[in-house]
C-alpha cells in the first residue's frame, strides 16, 4: 500500500530516492519522505530525514529535486494512510529519540497498540499515530551494536506485515531491510545497491534483481549485499536480471498511464497466448499439472478482488459452458474468513495482477491448509502469491501502473480462456475441432482489440456528454454482466460518478426505482441467446427516463431500436466476447475522468496494490 525504497552506493542519494519513490507513486500518494546519512558532520554521522504531505512533487521541490540533500545512503518512502491521517507527523520515515534508528515501512503491524502500551509504560514519547513509530522504537531498544540481531528480536515480537528500510544512525552507509507479507526487491549495480518495494523504482540503475522471501533480513552496503534468516544465519540468495526495460514504466507519449495501458492491450493479450500454443494447441505444460490431475478435478473454486473478481465473474460463466465443471467464485476478503468447504478436488485459482493483495494471499494460504492445490494467474514475477501457489500461469501484460487495471484484466481473461479450454479438452469436453476453432479466434483477439481502439473518438465523444453524471447504472446478464460489473467499477474508480452494475433481469427488483429522467443506462449485449431480453431490460429502463448506450457486437443492429447510442465491437466467438466489450468500457471510464479534469492514474483514496486487509 506503500512504497519503499533505498539506496546505498558512490552516487548521491537523494535524486535516486526521489527518482525511485516517483516510480512507485501508484502505491501511495498522500504523503513522502526520505532520510540520507548527511555530510553535515563527519565525525558524527547523522541522519536528515525530510517529509512532506501531498503529492511526491512538494518533497521534488523542498529538495531542488533532492540535490540539495548530500550524503550516498538513504532510504524514501510514498504513503497511503493506513494509521493516522495524511500528515507530515505521521509519514514516513519514522524514527526513535535522536534518529538512532530511522525506518520506512509498507505494511500493518497488527499488534502495535498492544506494543505501543507497553513502550509508553516504559516511558516512550509518540509522536504519530503510525503502527510505524512503533517498529522504530522497538528496534531502538532492542538495538546493541548489531542490528540483525535487533531485527530479529523485533521480528519475534511483532505481527502483521511488513516491508522495512531501516538506517541505524551509528552505521553509515548501511541499509538494513526485511520483509514478511510485503513486497521487498534488491538490486546490485556496481555504482551501489538497492531496495524496493517494485522493480520499476531501480530499472534505471540495475535489471539485477533479488526478490526476496518472507522472513528474510537483508543488510546492505555500497559493495556488498548479506541475506539473513530470523535466527541470523546468513543465506545464500540468487538474483535474476530483468528482462523488460524501462519504457514499459513510463508513460511514452500518452497522457497517462491508463491509456498506454489500454493501448497496449493487444501487445498484452498476444504475448500472453502466443507462448501457450503450439502446433495449433493450448500447451499449458508450465503449470505442472499432469492429464491425471486434470482430470480429477471435480470443482474449481476462484477467489481474487476488484476486477480480478471479474475475471473470475467471467471464467464462471465461461468455464461452466464450456467445461461443464462447476466454479464457485469468491470475493477474497470473504473466502478468507467464511471457513470455505471445499470437496476433494477442488482446484483453487487465485488472480492478482500484482500477486501482493493481501486478501488474496490470505485466501491462498487458506486454500492451501485446507489441502487444496492453488493455481495462480499473476503478472509480478516472484510476487508473494505467485510463490506461495502450486502452479503459476503468469500473464505477460508487463508492468502496469495506472491504479485501474486495464491490461492486466484482459490478460487475465485471456489465461482463463486457455485454462478453460485445457480443463475442457482433459474432460472430454473440448475435442480437436472446437480447440483449434477457439485457438484461431483467440489469436484475432489482439487484432480485433486494436480495431475498437481505432474507433476511439466516437466513445471520447459520448463520454463529454455524461462526465457531469451523479450516477450510472450497467446492467447485462450471463457473461455480459461480469462485463457491466468491470465496466461499471473502472468508471467509479476514476470518475468519482456513482454507478452500480446489474444483472438485468434483476434490476426490477428493487434498483429500477432509482431511474429517472436523463440517467444513463449501459447495456451490455453480446450474449445471442440473452439478447432479446437484455433489450427488453433496455426497453424498461429507457420508459422510464433512462439514456440508453448499448454496448454489442457488430451484426446486431437491432440494438439501435432501443438504445439512443450504440457502440459496436468485432464479432467473435460469444465465450470470448468480454475481451472486446470490455475496451469501450475502459475507455468511457477514461475519458469521463478525463472529461472532469481528475486525475486518471491515481484516483483518491487508492492505490495500486492493497497489501493491508
Ligand atoms: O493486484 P490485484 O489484481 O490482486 O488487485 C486486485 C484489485 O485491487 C484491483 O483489481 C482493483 O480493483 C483495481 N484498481 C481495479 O481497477
Amino acid at each position: 500500500m506503500c512504497g519503499i525504497v533505498g539506496y546505498t552506493g558512490s552516487s548521491q542519494a537523494a535524486p535516486i530516492l526521489l527518482d525511485g519513490l516517483e516510480k512507485l507513486e501508484y502505491r501511495g500518494y498522500d504523503s513522502a519522505g526520505i532520510a540520507v546519512f548527511s555530510k553535515k558532520k563527519k565525525s558524527e554521522p547523522s541522519i536528515e530525514v525530510i517529509k512532506a504531505k501531498g503529492r511526491l512533487k512538494v518533497l521534488f521541490e523542498m529538495t531542488d529535486s533532492g540535490k540539495s540533500v548530500k550524503g550516498t545512503c538513504g532510504i524514501g518512502h510514498t504513503r497511503w494512510a493506513t494509521h493516522g491521517e495524511p500528515s507530515v507527523v505521521n509519514s514516513h520515515p519514522q524514527y526513535a529519540k535522536d534518529k538512532r534508528v530511522v525506518v520506512v515501512h509498507n505494511g500493518i503491524i497488527e499488534n502495535y497498540q498492544e506494543l505501543k502500551e507497553r513502550l509508553m509504560r516504559d516511558g516512550c514519547e509518540f509522536v504519530s499515530a503510525t503502527d510505524t513509530e512503533v517498529v522504530a522504537h522497538l528496534l531502538d531498544r532492542y538495538y546493541d551494536s548489531d542490528p540483525i540481531d535487533a531485527i530479529s528480536k523485533l521480528m519475534y515480537h511483532v505481527r502483521g506485515s511488513y516491508a522495512l528500510g531501516i538506517l541505524f544512525q551509528d552505521r553509515p552507509g548501511e541499509i538494513y531491510a526485511v520483509r514478511k507479507d510485503s513486497p521487498l526487491i534488491v538490486g546490485r549495480s556496481s555504482g551501489g545497491n538497492f531496495i524496493a518495494s517494485d522493480v520499476p523504482a531501480i530499472l534505471k540503475y540495475t535489471r539485477d534483481v533479488c526478490f526476496i522471501e518472507n522472513q528474510v533480513i537483508v543488510r546492505l552496503t555500497g559493495k556488498d549485499i548479506q541475506f539473513f534468516d530470523v535466527d541470523k544465519a546468513e543465506l545464500k540468495k540468487e538474483f535474476t536480471q530483468i528482462q523488460w526495460d524501462t519504457e514499459a514504466a513510463e508513460k511514452g507519449g500518452f497522457k497517462h498511464f491508463m491509456l498506454k495501458e489500454i493501448y497496449e492491450q493487444p501487445k498484452a493479450v498476444r504475448d500472453t497466448i502466443s507462448p501457450r500454443i503450439k502446433d495449433g494447441k493450448v500447451n499449458l505444460e508450465e503449470l505442472n499439472l499432469s492429464q491425471e490431475e486434470l482430470s480429477s478435478i471435480r470443482r474449481i473454486q476462484m477467489v481474487a478482488c476488484g476486477s480480478a473478481y471479474h475475471v473470475c465473474m467471467t471464467a464462471r460463466y465461461m468455464m461452466e459452458e464450456l467445461v461443464r465443471i462447476p466454479v464457485d467464485v469468491d470475493l477474497a476478503s470473504e473466502f478468507r474468513y467464511r471457513k470455505p468447504v471445499l470437496e476433494e478436488n477442488t482446484l483453487v485459482i487465485v488472480i492478482s495482477q500484482s500477486g501482493e493483495t493481501a486478501d488474496s494471499l490470505a485466501a491462498l494460504r487458506e486454500a492451501k491448509k485446507l489441502g487444496h492445490k492453488v493455481l495462480a494467474v499473476v503478472n509480478v514475477v516472484g510476487s508473494s502469491i505467485a510463490r506461495e501457489a502450486d502452479s503459476v500461469f503468469y500473464t505477460w501484460a508487463g508492468p502496469e501502473i495506472s491504479v485501474a487495471t486495464t491490461k492486466a484484466y484482459s490478460t487475465q481473461l485471456a489465461a482463463v480462456y486457455l485454462l478453460a479450454i485445457v480443463l475442457g479438452k482433459a474432460r472430454g469436453m473440448v475435442d480437436e475441432q472446437a480447440e483449434a476453432e477457439m485457438v484461431e479466434e483467440l489469436q484475432r483477439l489482439p487484432e480485433k482489440i486494436e480495431r475498437i481502439l481505432e474507433e476511439k473518438e466516437r466513445i471520447q465523444w459520448f463520454a463529454n456528454k455524461f462526465s457531469h453524471s451523479k450516477d450510472i447504472f450497467f446492467i447485462g446478464r450471463g457473461l455480459d454482466y461480469a462485463s457491466s460489473l468491470e465496466g461499471s467499477l473502472k468508471l467509479k474508480e476514476i470518475s468519482y460518478i456513482h454507478s452500480e452494475a446489474y444483472a438485468a433481469g434483476e434490476l426490477k427488483h428493487g434498483t429500477i426505482s432509482l431511474i429517472e429522467d436523463g440517467i444513463l443506462v449501459v447495456g451490455v449485449a453480446t450474449q445471442s441467446e440473452l439478447f432479446e431480453k437484455l433489450i427488453s431490460n433496455m426497453v424498461e429502463v429507457k420508459s422510464r427516463g433512462a439514456y440508453v448506450l448499448g454496448v454489442t457486437s457488430y451484426g446486431n443492429y437491432n440494438m439501435e431500436d432501443v438504445a439512443n447510442y450504440t457502440i459496436y465491437v468485432p464479432k467473435t466467438m460469444e465465450c470470448f466476447a468480454a475481451s472486446l466489450v470490455v475496451i469501450p468500457l475502459q475507455l468511457l471510464a477514461y475519458y469521463v475522468a478525463l472529461g472532469k479534469g481528475l486525475d486518471v492514474d491515481k484516483p483518491r483514496n487508492l492505490a495500486k496494490s492493497v497489501t493491508v486487509e
